[in-house]
């Protein structure tokens, strides 16, 4: 067996170098934290099923012209994708107030925006991701502005074709949280989407019950998550067999843990 050669090691997934100059290996953990690092668990099932939802978004994205660093899937928790550059920001986009939104401006959770919202947030968890100006964003050099262009103009397109796509599966795309990075080759640069979409980074809620079908079943231990992310994968098509979702690939360490055994720390909310 070949060894790996790990590059960084994230809160929900890993990255490993890859089989080509220019790849990395994206690991997807089925850990799952929250409020900072603060609230820890294992969300059983959640890498596998993570692994494929991205998959799925980001080759719909890909197919209307958003670039993405998804390249292809090499098993049931890992996907192969393009080296990039981050750019330290967190790019949420909100179609309806929810979580720290509706907190910081004393709205009622579910009130309907009148027009999508992008908010940036370094990232740092040493600073607990701040919001951030685009003109600190710009003096910092965090990124440029023409790059603060694109990322937003990306943003809202991401953000109408995935509440279209998530309609016709019968959830609402509340807000969500995307990273971009700067992909080099030969020349030229060029802005694209990273991370992953998954309901680890968010807000769905069915549109017939409300029912919230993502991380905050976590966060605010409502129970049923693992129900939730699958029945996530079910209605976009891409629900795994048991079997797979047990799957363990090599760098899978962990032994889950259940749920209801997750010691609770202070929360920041
Ligand atoms: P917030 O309302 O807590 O600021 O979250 C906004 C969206 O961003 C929500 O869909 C969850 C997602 N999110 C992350 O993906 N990572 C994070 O660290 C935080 C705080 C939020």
């Amino acid at each position: 067996m070949n060894r790996r050669v790990p590059i960084y090691e994230g809160k929900a997934k890993q990255l490993f170098e890859g089989p080509e100059p220019g790849t990395l290996i994206q690991h997807f953990k089925d850990d799952a934290t929250a409020f900072n690092n603060v609230k820890k668990g294992v969300i059983n099932g959640k890498g596998v099923i993570n692994n494929r939802i991205s998959e799925y978004l980001m080759l719909r994205l890909g197919e209307i012209g958003i670039p993405t660093h998804f390249i292809r899937t090499l098993n049931m928790r890992e996907q192969l994708v393009k080296a990039v550059e981050i750019i330290p920001l967190e790019v949420i986009v909100r179609n309806v107030a929810a979580g720290s939104f509706a907190s910081r401006f004393g709205v009622d959770e579910g009130a309907q925006l009148p027009y999508p919202i992008i908010e940036f947030c370094l990232k740092s968890d040493k600073l607990n991701d701040p919001i951030v100006a685009p003109e600190i964003i710009v003096a910092f050099q965090w990124a440029q502005p023409s790059e603060l262009e694109d990322i937003t103009s990306m943003a809202l397109r991401i953000n109408d074709f995935l509440s279209g796509l998530l309609l016709g599966a019968g959830i609402r795309l509340i807000d969500f949280k995307i990273e971009f990075g700067r992909h080099y080759e030969g020349n030229t640069v060029q802005v694209i989407l990273a991370d992953e979409i998954s309901p680890d980074c968010c807000r769905l809620w069915d549109t017939k019950t409300g029912e919230k079908m993502d991380k905050d079943r976590f966060r605010r231990d409502l129970g049923k998550v693992e129900e939730a992310y699958r029945e996530v994968a079910r209605r976009l098509g891409v629900l795994p067999s048991d079997k797979e979702v047990a799957a363990k690939s090599p760098a899978a360490s962990k032994k889950p843990v259940k749920l209801s055994a997750v010691k609770k720390k202070k929360t920041r909310k």
